[in-house]
């Protein structure tokens, strides 16, 4: 069994968008196995189990990951992660990933395969609410499909939206107020909030909005008002209803279960998506065990590995 302590180094973000889109056409053909993942909640986090299976990718396996929203305070992220990769002819566990970053990349990627599908246009301004680890992935995809002309950010710390500017200066970026994130044509929100930031009244007709954040239930960024006035796109039905951006308003009455145009994987195959200049349009993503096969099998491919006795 290989242990890989960095396999991010050297991954090509276009190659990594690539195999997160075909890993979301699989799941649209229904060619893959992925139960919802499962949650333990502690007091303040959580931890979850992604199991997944892409036969066209012959790859299986499951991540871990943990969801503590304070640990920057302590200077840990606030999400780490491990993906073993299983035979799948004899079950024998090939592969132990560090998927810390690998979970940045493939949320940055999914984010990135539903702008392409999903923005109003290829030359945008990119609206970022928050600052964090989600929010540089998301930038650095996505500016792999579209051009991204400037970049609008708000984080609550007004300090760590002009470092993040700091850090994407090559984008023209500023640090600005959340309704000004607004006039972006593609929003991205990345934050743990279990409030909505973003209010209705803010979001332009034509606008595309990538919905990270919410992965567990209570989480919420988007005034329900948004969900209803536009069209919900979700990564996994069963996992958006439990823990995605559509759990509270569908808890609370205000969206519906059948109100969900389709998944990302049929916007991929050309079974859903937007229908014109005017649609608002939102990708609810949870985060996908799939995503972490897909990144996972380009990464085991020529990161530097150590080698473990098993069995
Ligand atoms: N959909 C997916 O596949 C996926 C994958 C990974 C993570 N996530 C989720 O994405 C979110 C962010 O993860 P991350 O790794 O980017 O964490 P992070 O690096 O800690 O960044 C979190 C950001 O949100 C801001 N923030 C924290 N609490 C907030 C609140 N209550 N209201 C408004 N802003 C708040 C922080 O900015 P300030 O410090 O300036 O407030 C920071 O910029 C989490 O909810 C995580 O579970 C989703």
């Amino acid at each position: 069994m290989r242990y890989y302590p960095t396999p991010e180094a050297g991954l090509d973000l276009r190659e990594v968008n690539r195999a997160v889109e075909e890993a979301f056409a699989e799941h649209g053909r229904g060619k893959v196995q992925m139960p919802p993942k499962v949650y333990i909640n502690f007091e303040h986090g959580d931890f979850r189990t992604m199991p997944g299976y892409i036969p066209s990718l012959n790859t299986a396996g499951v991540k871990v990951v943990n969801v503590h929203p304070e640990n920057p305070k302590s200077g840990l992220p606030t999400v780490m992660a491990l993906t073993v990769l299983l035979s799948v002819e004899n079950g024998i566990p090939e592969a132990i990933l560090n998927a810390t970053r690998l979970t940045d990349m493939r949320t940055g990627a999914a984010g990135a395969v539903a702008a392409k599908y999903l923005s109003p246009s290829d030359e945008i301004t990119l609206g970022v609410v928050g600052s964090g680890r989600q929010a540089g992935a998301q930038v650095e995809a996505i500016a792999q499909e579209l051009r991204i002309r400037k970049i609008l950010v708000w984080s609550r710390k007004e300090q760590n939206s002009l470092a993040f500017c700091g850090k994407y200066s090559r984008f023209d970026c500023e640090s600005v107020s959340l309704e000004r994130v607004c006039d972006a044509n593609v929003v991205v929100t990345t934050t743990p909030s279990r409030k909505p930031l973003i209010r209705d009244e803010w979001i332009h007709e034509g606008t595309h909005i990538n919905a990270i954040g919410a992965d567990a239930p209570g989480k919420e960024e988007l005034d329900p008002g948004i969900l209803s006035r536009g069209t919900v796109f979700v990564d996994d039905p069963a996992q958006a209803v439990h823990s995605g951006e559509i759990n509270v308003p569908i808890r609370e009455g205000s969206f519906t279960v059948e109100s969900i145009r389709g998944t990302l994987g049929e916007v991929i195959l050309g079974k859903a998506g937007r229908k014109g200049n005017e649609e608002i349009t939102i990708f609810d993503s949870t985060g996908l065990a799939i995503q972490d096969l897909a990144i996972a099998g380009i990464a085991v491919k020529n990161g530097e590995c150590i080698n473990l006795k098993f069995p």
